[in-house]
């Protein structure tokens, strides 16, 4: 089969396409022929070697932690039953990058029918994450809030999410087009956060004092900024590091203001969390009460230049790879 491998730490070119063995299902797996495989910004930084305190992975390794597409072959202690069946798995480290991919068996979603693969994994990371997320944040109607990096996958998710709740939505992010796609999304206001006293646009639209909840998924300067003019006893959400790291503010005044602050290890959910979280992100987005934004797709063979075009900020909404 085919799969791409991150060949060396460095720039999108260490992406390269490889013949491989054809993965068999051990024990407790399911090998899912891959009709999509879900890109993820961190997958950039992984690749750059970024983070490695926390992301232990060393090259040559295959990059992908989402796929949907159908089972294949299951091995001992799997119900057969889910040969044939289209589903969503995370895949339990990196592989699905690739034309096939062994899972555990135990994480297998199946897609509901209405749902397209390309949906489903866009929401398998994205879905989750944003509903759990969404939930802690406990919004309440006529609350305002902002959500910075709005146009990202799940950026888009978290300003339909809050809209729905009845919050009066801000979304900040970078440029016309991506504004564009947040009002779309549900956003009464939106600040485009290149722009120089930002800030100031985003209170004034939240009438002047400040949003009363911040999911961030911008982090530093962005988050700083966002952060420094959150309500007092606003809550904020620093889950977000696209810019090099988590939202920069001293915990001490955070304190001071009484607000609460979750960070991402409180994203990081138990492996039943996420496949309860993504079972329903699934049947939300199937039922049409939730919408996933597919802005660019790229062949495999050209996962270098998804990488690249997300580092470049170039991409709206989720970016995925389509093998079928
Ligand atoms: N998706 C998940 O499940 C998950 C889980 C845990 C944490 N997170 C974190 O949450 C963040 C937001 O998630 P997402 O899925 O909405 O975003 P995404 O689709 O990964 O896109 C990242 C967004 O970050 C913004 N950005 C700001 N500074 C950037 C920079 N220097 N380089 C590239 N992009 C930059 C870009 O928008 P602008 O150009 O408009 O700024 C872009 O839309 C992720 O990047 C990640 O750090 C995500």
């Amino acid at each position: 089969m085919w799969a791409i491998q991150a060949t060396r730490f460095g720039d999108p070119e260490v992406l390269a396409i490889r013949e491989m063995p054809d993965p068999v299902a051990g024990p407790g797996q399911g090998v899912v022929e891959v009709s999509v495989a879900d890109v993820l910004f961190v997958e950039t930084q992984i690749r750059r070697g970024l983070a490695r305190e926390y992301f232990t992975v060393e090259p040559p390794y295959v990059p992908g932690s989402a796929v949907a597409g159908q089972v294949i072959s299951v091995g001992e202690s799997v119900d057969p039953g889910w040969v044939g069946r289209r589903v969503a798995a995370h895949t339990g480290g990196g592989g699905g990058y690739a034309e096939r991919v062994a899972v555990p068996a135990d994480g297998l979603i199946p897609v509901p029918d209405g749902l397209g693969v390309r949906e489903a994994a866009a929401l398998l990371h994205d879905g989750p994450t944003a509903l759990g997320v969404f939930e802690e944040a406990r919004i309440r109607p006529g609350e305002s809030v902002l959500v910075t990096a709005a146009a990202g996958g799940m950026g888009v998710l978290l300003v339909q999410l809050a809209h729905t709740a009845g919050a009066r939505v801000t979304a900040a992010a970078r440029g016309k087009q991506k504004l564009d796609v947040a009002r779309e999304m549900g956003a009464v206001s939106v600040v485009d956060y290149s722009r120089p006293g930002w800030p100031e646009r985003v209170r004034e639209a939240c009438g002047g004092g400040g949003p009363d909840v911040v999911f961030d998924g911008a982090g530093g300067q962005i988050g700083g900024a966002a952060f420094e003019i959150t309500a007092p006893g606003g809550r904020f959400s620093a889950h977000g590091a696209p810019s090099g790291g988590f939202a920069e503010f001293d915990p001490r005044e955070a304190e001071r203001r009484g607000v609460t602050v979750r960070g991402i290890e409180d994203v990081r959910f138990a492996p039943a969390k996420v496949k309860r979280l993504a079972a329903r992100a699934l049947a939300e987005a199937a039922a049409g009460r939730m919408r996933p934004v597919i802005g660019q797709t790229f062949p495999l063979a050209r996962a270098a230049d998804a990488h690249a075009a997300m580092e470049a900020r170039d991409v709206v909404g989720k970016t995925l790879l389509l093998l079928t």
